[in-house]
């Protein structure tokens, strides 16, 4: 993600206006230099009570151990530059990258201290000149960018999303709904009647894959780690969640599906990554969508043998493609579009997890952040992983 987790800063800028403002002294023109800074003037004029610091999520130390490389700080709320936006986030999402990134795997010339957090939704609060064109003080936006665990984020206008109001279900189909639809428009080639199997199926990501690939017709096979996750993925309809703590994988995939699987939606590494791929039917396509189990280690890269994967293509005319959002942008808007729609009309389920049902209860506020991580790697989560930043604003309706 590297194009869009770049740090941004809320700059100031100082322009010059001619014409109106050029003014005679002593008989001689003089051409005053104006501070254009309007941000200030866009910011809380709906009195939304901007504090002066806030608390953000800060990487100081390369880490894959999110406690380890995060630390909470108190710092200024920043300004908006012209075509920037001031959002208070509400809710801001968790990712399995969230500790690919404390660990410095996405970019390793950025060196700490830098922002951490990769998505948000929340209200504008304050914007700059060029931003009012389109937005306005109380509007609800999400986005995807660095910095968004923090109780406010600067967030370039042109990269925001509006949306009806700041719930979490928008921020989920943003990134997680966007990779699921996207990787399996353009790499999946998914045919009617065709068996599509969804590991970490009850997730952020898997829970759109399942429903996505239902959609186009498909027979979808979903892996998860209870039979609380196994009922959910049923409720998506999804034909046959396997709980591989309760069942063998391998064994159930040889028996049940013994033509192959003709396409894999895979997040998970490893032996699971191995295993699928024995598993793909003739020309069947295996979409590598992440290796979560090997994020926690040193490499974040978990083992394989791969020696024999020539052969095993060349035997099946079978592929394995790569998929990483940041590359898809040009399909983004109408993926997410697409996605809104189908929310709007209750077509598409949208599951997130704020914790009610983690132990010390509820992920409200940024602290709360480091727990939420750890439920997602102890597999706890069904849906989305979402942290409450802060309650919705009485000043607004749309929250
Ligand atoms: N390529 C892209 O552009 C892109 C974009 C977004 C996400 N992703 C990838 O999509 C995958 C899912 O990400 P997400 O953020 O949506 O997370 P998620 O699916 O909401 O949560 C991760 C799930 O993976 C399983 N899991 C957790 N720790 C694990 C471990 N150590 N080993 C094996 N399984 C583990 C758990 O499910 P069970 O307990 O049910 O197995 C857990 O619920 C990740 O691989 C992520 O990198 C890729």
């Amino acid at each position: 993600m590297s194009s869009l987790l770049s740090a941004r800063s809320g700059a100031r800028t100082i322009s010059s206006v001619g014409g109106a403002l050029c003014g005679v002294r002593g008989g001689v023109a003089r051409r005053f230099i104006v501070d254009m800074s309007y941000s200030a003037h866009f910011m809380d004029f709906k009195g939304s009570s901007i504090a002066s610091s806030m608390k953000k999520l800060v990487v100081n130390k390369l880490s894959p151990n999110f406690r380890e490389a995060v630390s909470v700080q108190t710092v200024a709320v920043p300004t908006p530059g012209d075509a920037d936006l001031l959002v208070r986030n509400r809710f801001v999402g968790i990712n399995a990258s969230d500790i690919n990134y404390s660990a410095g795997r996405y970019d390793p010339s950025v060196k700490p201290p830098f922002d951490a957090g990769f998505e948000g939704v929340g209200e504008v609060v304050g914007l700059g000149l060029s931003a009012s064109s389109r937005y306005t003080v109380g509007d609800a936006v999400a986005y995807f960018g660095s910095g968004a665990f923090a109780e406010y984020t600067v967030v370039p206008a042109k990269e925001s999303v509006p949306v009806p109001a700041a719930r979490p279900e928008f921020l989920a189909l943003l990134l997680s709904g966007a990779t699921a639809h996207i990787a399996l428009k353009r790499l999946g080639d998914l045919a009617e009647g065709e068996t599509v199997l969804v590991t970490a199926a009850a997730g952020g990501t898997g829970q759109f894959a399942v429903q996505l690939a239902k959609r186009a017709g498909c027979h979808v096979v979903g892996t998860c780690s209870s039979d609380e996750k196994a009922g959910f993925l049923k409720s998506l309809g999804c034909d046959r969640p396997i709980n591989y703590r309760a069942e063998d994988l391998a064994k159930t995939l040889r028996r049940e599906y013994p033509r192959g699987l003709d396409v894999v939606y895979e997040s998970v590494g490893g032996g699971v990554f191995e295993l699928a791929l024995n598993s793909l039917a003739d020309k069947g396509r295996l979409i590598v969508i992440g290796f979560i189990s090997g994020y926690q280690t040193a490499s974040g890269i978990p083992p394989l043998r791969a020696a024999t994967l020539p052969v095993k293509l060349l035997q099946r005319s079978a592929s394995i493609r790569g998929f990483f959002l940041p590359h898809f942008l040009s399909d983004y808007k109408e993926a997410v579009g697409s996605m809104m729609q189908m929310f709007a009309e209750g077509k598409l389920v949208c599951e997130v997890d704020c914790g009610d049902l983690a132990q010390e209860g509820r992920f409200v506020g940024l602290e709360s952040i480091f727990r939420a991580v750890d439920y997602m790697y102890a597999g706890k989560n069904l849906g989305k992983v979402v942290v409450e930043v802060a309650p919705p604003s009485v000043s607004n309706s749309k929250l």
